[in-house]
């Protein structure tokens, strides 16, 4: 007798599992299918903004060393030396060190062309003009990239349906320390009660 119903129990049991592996599939297909609805915030296309762009600034190298590029130095007779070390002059003081900014993994040659040192280079390899530098930032900063685009980071002046102008990323972060120091919070306000003159006060 309890055989017998252990018997139903495990069929019912059984089928049931059967049924609902089934239907799981089904659910499963259809949500596979629906993928692609997701939704994928606008981005903007550089181009509709490049016209708005502020002037770049002036390379502090070239009004220190009295040059108009870098391969001035860097020359097609230029030895390159991509090891990784404290640079002497002109580099101790422009750019400076290149620090705080994933430094450890990567140095100046990950950024600037070995072999043409006017072009920036995109990890893939391909070059880029200077004044095209923020698709080195796009690389690895995807979505303060696409925010600025949108005019969400950074400042734009001007007015939103006529003449503005945005600022470049260069021009409040720079790319070899680009940190910035946090604030020192200033001390607590004083309670009233800490601020009333007592009367021994008075007194003097
Ligand atoms: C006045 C000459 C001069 C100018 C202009 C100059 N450099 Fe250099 N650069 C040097 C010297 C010298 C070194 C080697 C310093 C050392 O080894 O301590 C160097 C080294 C470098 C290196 C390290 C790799 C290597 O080839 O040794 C990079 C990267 C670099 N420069 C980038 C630039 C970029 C980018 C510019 C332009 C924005 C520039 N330099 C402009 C003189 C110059
Ligand atoms: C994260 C990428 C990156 C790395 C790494 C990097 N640079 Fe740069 N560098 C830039 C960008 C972008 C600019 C252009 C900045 C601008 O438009 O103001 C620049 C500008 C410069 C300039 C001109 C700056 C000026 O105002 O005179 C020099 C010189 C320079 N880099 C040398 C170096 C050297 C040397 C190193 C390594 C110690 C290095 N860079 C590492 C991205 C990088
Ligand atoms: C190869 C990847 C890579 C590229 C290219 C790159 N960055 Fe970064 N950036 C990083 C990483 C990683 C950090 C975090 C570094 C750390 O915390 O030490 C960082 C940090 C920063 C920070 C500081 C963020 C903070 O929280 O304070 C700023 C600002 C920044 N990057 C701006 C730039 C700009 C501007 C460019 C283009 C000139 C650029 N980055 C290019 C990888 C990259
Ligand atoms: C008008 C100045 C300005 C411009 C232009 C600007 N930034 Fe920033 N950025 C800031 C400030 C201010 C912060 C906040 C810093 C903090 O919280 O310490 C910041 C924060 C960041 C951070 C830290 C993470 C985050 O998203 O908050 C990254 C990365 C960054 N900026 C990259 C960029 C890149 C890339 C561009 C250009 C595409 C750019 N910024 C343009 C001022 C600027």
């Amino acid at each position: 007798m309890r055989k017998r119903d252990f018997v139903v129990l495990w069929s019912v049991l059984v089928t049931f599992i059967f049924f609902f592996s089934i239907s799981a599939n089904a659910v499963h297909e259809e949500t596979t299918k629906a993928a692609p609805k997701e939704e994928v915030p606008y981005d903007r296309p550089v181009e509709e903004i490049k016209k708005y762009l502020a002037p770049m600034n002036k390379f502090r190298i070239f009004q220190v060393q009295k040059v108009s590029s870098c391969s001035e130095c860097h020359d097609k007779d230029w030895e390159v030396n991509p090891q990784r070390r404290e640079l002497g002059e002109p580099h101790d003081e422009t750019p400076g060190k290149f620090i705080n900014h994933d430094s450890e993994n990567r140095w100046c040659l990950d950024c600037h062309s070995a072999g043409n040192r006017d072009k920036l280079r995109l990890i893939n390899g391909k070059l880029v003009d200077f004044k095209e530098y923020y698709r080195i930032c796009e690389q690895c900063h995807r979505r303060t990239y696409r925010e600025w685009k949108m005019g969400i980071h950074g400042k734009r002046t001007g007015y939103w349906n006529g003449d503005k102008e945005y600022l470049h990323c260069t021009q409040c972060h720079n790319p070899h320390n680009p940190t910035f120091k946090p604030l020192e919070p200033m001390p607590a306000p004083r309670k009233p009660k800490e601020i009333r003159i007592t009367t021994t006060d008075n007194a003097n």
